[in-house]
C-alpha cells in the first residue's frame, strides 16, 4: 500500500498535508499522533470513504483512486466499534459475507470459522448488549476479517478498554495477525501500545508525517523536537550550539558544555535544545567538568524503577530515572551531580 503526496482540506483546514508511505504486505503499521492530527481522516482515505484534495493511493501496485471499501478489499473496526445492536453476534460477523452476496452454506461456515478464530464461539446467539466491551472488540474484529480483507484497518480499536482487557486484546491482535499474516493500519493515540505492536509507526502532527520507522528508531533517533517529546518523556536542555563542523560542542543554558559525537551539526552556531531521556541520565558521586549540579526535587519510587525529579542551577526541571538499588538513592533537598551515561543518544534540535 502506498500513499503519494496525499494532502486532504475540509473547507479552508489543511487536515492531511503531504503524506507519502509505502508498507510493505504482512507489515504491522501504527498510525500515532494527539488527538486532532488526522489519523481517522488518514485511515478513511486509505478505506475509500474519503477522496483525498489530491495526492495518490496505490495497493498492489495500481491506482484505487475510483473505488468504494468494498471494491479496495479493506476490513475496518471503527473508533467506537459499531456493532448492530439488534444482531446477534452470528449475524453481525455474517452481515459483510450476505451483502457480498455469498452463499448460505459457505456464509454460516465462515461465520463460525471467524468465531472460533476470535474465541467467541460459545456467544454466537448473543446480543451486543450481552457482551463484555473486550467481547463486542473481538466480535468487530471477526466481522472485519470475515470477508477476507487484503488490508485491515482498525482505529483506536482498544481505546474504550480498561489496561487489563486492552493488554489481553494486544495480545490477541498480535496472534491474529501473526495466523493471517494481514497488513494491518492500527491507529493511536497510545505510545505504549504503538511501540509494543508495531512493525514501524508513522507519527503525526498536525497533519503532517514527523517520522516514519521501527519502534526503535523513533525510540532511540527521534527525527524532529516533536517526536522527542511526544514518544516517551525526553528532557529538552536549552543550550548554544559553539561549532558548525566536527562533533557538536553545546554550552548549556546550565553551565556544562557538551560534546555530543554523533550530533554533526549542519547549521549556524546558535541555539539548541538538547534531548536526554531520563534513563540516560545517573547521579554522578562529583562534580567533573561535564556533570549539572541539580537538586532534587522529589524522588518516586515506580515499582521496579525510581524517577527522580530535579531542577538544574538555571531552573531548568528534568526527570531521571535508575533501577532500583541501581545507584545511591537521594533524598529530597540534596545537592546532586548528573551525568549523562550515553552521549551519542542525545539528539539535538534547533531551538
Ligand atoms: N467531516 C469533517 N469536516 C470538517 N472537519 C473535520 C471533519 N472530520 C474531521 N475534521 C477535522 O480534521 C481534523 C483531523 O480529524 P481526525 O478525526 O482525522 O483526527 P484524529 O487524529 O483521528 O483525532 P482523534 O485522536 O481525536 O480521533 C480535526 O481538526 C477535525 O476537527
Ligand atoms: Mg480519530
Amino acid at each position: 500500500m502506498e500513499l503519494t503526496s496525499v494532502s486532504h482540506r475540509f473547507g479552508p483546514a489543511t487536515v492531511i498535508d503531504d503524506v507519502s508511505l509505502a508498507i510493505a504486505p504482512g507489515e504491522f503499521i501504527a498510525f500515532l499522533g494527539p488527538s486532532g492530527c488526522g489519523k481517522t481522516t488518514l485511515l478513511r482515505i486509505v478505506a475509500g470513504f474519503i477522496t483525498p484534495s489530491s495526492g495518490e493511493v496505490r495497493m498492489s501496485g495500481a491506482a484505487v483512486g475510483g473505488l468504494g471499501p468494498a471494491e479496495r478489499g479493506v476490513g475496518i473496526v471503527f473508533q467506537n466499534y459499531a456493532l448492530f445492536p439488534h444482531m446477534t453476534v452470528a449475524r453481525n460477523v455474517d452481515y459483510g459475507l450476505r451483502a457480498r452476496g455469498w452463499p448460505r452454506a459457505r456464509r454460516d461456515a465462515r461465520v463460525r470459522e471467524m468465531l472460533g478464530f476470535v474465541r467467541m464461539s460459545a456467544f454466537a446467539d448473543r446480543y451486543p448488549r450481552q457482551l463484555s466491551g473486550g467481547q463486542q472488540q473481538r466480535v468487530a474484529l471477526a466481522r472485519a476479517l470475515a470477508v477476507d480483507p487484503s488490508i485491515l484497518l482498525l482505529d483506536e480499536p482498544f481505546g474504550a478498554l480498561d489496561k487489563n482487557l486492552r493488554l489481553d486484546m494486544q495480545i490477541e491482535l498480535e496472534r491474529i495477525h501473526r495466523d493471517a499474516g494481514l497488513t494491518t493500519i492500527m491507529v493511536t493515540h497510545d505510545q505504549e501500545e504503538a511501540l509494543a505492536l508495531a512493525d514501524r509507526i508513522a507519527v503525526f502532527d498536525a497533519g503532517r508525517l514527523e517520522q516514519f520507522g521501527t519502534p526503535q528508531e523513533i525510540y532511540d533517533r527521534p527525527a524532529t523536537r516533536f517526536v522527542s517529546s511526544f514518544v516517551g518523556h525526553t528532557n529538552l536542555l536549552p543550550g548554544r550550539l559553539l561549532n558548525s563542523r566536527g562533533e557538536a560542542r553545546i554550552a548549556t543554558d546550565a553551565g556544562p558544555v557538551l560534546v555530543l559525537p554523533q550530533a554533526r551539526p549542519c547549521g549556524r552556531p546558535g541555539r539548541v535544545l538538547v534531548a536526554i531521556r531520563p534513563e540516560n541520565l545517573r547521579l554522578a558521586t562529583s562534580g567533573e567538568a561535564s556533570a549539572f549540579a541539580a537538586v532534587v526535587r522529589a524522588v518516586m519510587p515506580l515499582g521496579p524503577t525510581i524517577a527522580y525529579d530535579l531542577a538544574l542551577a538555571d531552573g531548568t526541571p528534568l526527570k531521571l530515572l535508575h533501577m532500583r538499588g541501581a545507584a545511591p538513592g537521594a533524598t529530597p533537598g540534596a545537592q546532586v551531580h548528573l551525568q549523562i551515561a550515553d552521549p551519542t543518544h542525545c539528539p539535538v534540535y534547533i531551538d
